[in-house]
């Protein structure tokens, strides 16, 4: 079976879980390995959102995503520094429309590898072991292929045992060298299947956070109309027969 048709069938799937209540989806923390990710594109409208996601990182979690302790400035002046129109940043959105997770594929400047890319990622930890960060790097595999990259390299400390463990699984080789490893995965050239995925996988998550964003706004409408509704009771008991 093809990547795109495992994805047509994976979305139907994700249709009948999207009906079921909320405690039965994949934001519960539930296992989501049958369940489908919206990942989408981000771009310069979530630079907010994206900080938020990066200065709730614990200084642990910062250390292994910069592979150094980044102040709040630093990771703010990272943010403000992203080349949208060049690079690709990738997020996962909560109902709440919280960014889970953010993936950052850097595309090289330097017109001597232009077919390289780096790759780097964190997930909010509350978030965490359930897939979200293997999705994300499955991700930015195949539209790096799409975009004729040859080769993905991810740096990690040593000790970042998950991360190194996602990149190993996809097949990338991993060279320790002292506390800090680098993994490189080469690339397969794009084909008719990573292109039709991508496409598909973009659309079905634009589509999912146009939903969230409505039934967020929807949610608020409700809560004002509730909130006018007992003004209207209360003043109406207060009002003497
Ligand atoms: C690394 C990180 C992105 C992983 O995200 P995640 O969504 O929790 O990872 P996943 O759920 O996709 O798990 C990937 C694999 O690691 C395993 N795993 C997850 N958390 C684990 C843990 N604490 N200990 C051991 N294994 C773990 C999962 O079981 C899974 O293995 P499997 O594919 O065999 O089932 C996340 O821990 C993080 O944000 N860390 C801080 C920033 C960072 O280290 N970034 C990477 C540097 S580029």
């Amino acid at each position: 079976m093809t990547r795109a048709r495992e994805f047509i069938n994976a979305t139907y799937a994700a249709g009948r879980e999207f009906l079921r209540p909320a405690q039965a989806s994949c934001e519960s923390g539930a296992a989501v390995s049958s369940t489908i990710v919206p990942i989408r594109s981000v771009g310069s409208g979530h630079s907010a959102r994206i900080s938020q996601h990066l200065l709730q990182l614990s200084p642990g979690d910062r250390y292994l995503r910069f592979g150094y302790a980044a102040s709040d400035e630093q990771i703010l002046r990272y943010v403000e520094g992203l080349k949208f129109e060049r690079d690709e940043v990738f997020g996962i959105f909560s109902r709440h429309l919280e960014l889970l997770a953010v993936a950052h594929l850097a595309f090289s400047v330097d017109p001597g590898y232009a077919s390289c890319s780096e790759f780097g990622v964190s997930v909010a930890s509350h978030a965490r072991g359930r897939g979200y960060g293997a999705r994300l790097f499955d991700r930015a595999v195949m539209h790096a292929r799409n975009e004729g990259v040859t080769m993905m390299f991810i740096h990690a400390l040593s000790q970042n045992t998950v991360m190194l463990n996602i990149a190993r699984k996809a097949g990338a080789t991993v060279e320790r060298d002292g506390s800090e490893s680098e993994a490189y995965l080469r690339l397969q050239p794009a084909d008719i299947d990573s292109r039709l995925t991508e496409f598909l996988e973009e659309s079905m998550a634009q589509t999912d956070y146009r939903l969230k964003v409505q039934a967020k706004q929807f949610w608020r409408f409700l809560s004002i109309l509730q909130e006018v509704r007992r003004g209207v009771r209360d003043a109406r008991d207060r009002t003497p027969m």
